[in-house]
């Protein structure tokens, strides 16, 4: 099953530069509980970003998948450059943990996902790539604070 995870605001804000624009203890821990030793995905920029915060420390997933389509090399993951290939063929659970651009062309193969609205406006310069969230049907929902924590699967055609 393919899950996207991620928080956005308002606006449908999710960045700002290279960061997240906002702390929100909840939404960390939340995200930390659903990809906690699970393979996840993600853009080389978001890896840069995570590398930053977590220091020395290993990465607290399962296995990790970069993409990128640039030479470079991944000493703690293996390194996806087809993006589409890799999803058609992906067998078992993974998180796709962003960002934009990896959400963007992950978003027609994910069957689930994980949804933190933040019902609050923040600064910052990146948003979620529009899509049709009607083609999702809210199976969990749940209020913390001005966080509202939600699960939608893909309704089948
Ligand atoms: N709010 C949230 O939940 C959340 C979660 C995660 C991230 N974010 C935010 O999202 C922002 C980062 O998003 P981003 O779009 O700049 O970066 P990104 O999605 O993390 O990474 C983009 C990278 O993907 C690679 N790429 C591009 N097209 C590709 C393709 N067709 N196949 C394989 N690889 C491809 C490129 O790497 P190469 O140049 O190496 O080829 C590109 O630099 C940050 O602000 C971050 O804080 C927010």
């Amino acid at each position: 099953m393919i899950n996207l995870i991620w928080a956005m605001d308002q606006n449908w804000l999710i960045g700002k530069d290279n960061e997240l624009p906002w702390h929100y203890k909840k939404d960390l821990a939340y995200f930390k509980d659903k990809t906690k030793g699970q393979p996840v995905l993600m853009g080389d920029m978001t890896y840069d970003s995570l590398k930053s915060y977590y220091k020395d420390r290993p990465l607290p997933f399962g296995q990790l998948y970069i993409a990128s389509i640039s030479n470079r090399q991944f000493d703690d993951a293996i390194k996806v450059n087809d993006i589409d290939t890799f999803l058609e063929n992906y067998q078992g659970d993974l998180f796709v943990i962003g960002g934009k651009t990896i959400y963007r062309l992950s978003l027609p193969y994910a069957d689930r996902l994980y949804i933190t609205f933040i019902d609050a406006s923040h600064e910052g310069n990146v948003y979620f790539p529009p899509f049709d969230l009607s083609a999702y049907k809210l199976i969990q929902e749940n209020q913390v604070d001005v966080l509202r924590f939600c699960v939608y699967e893909k309704v089948k055609a």
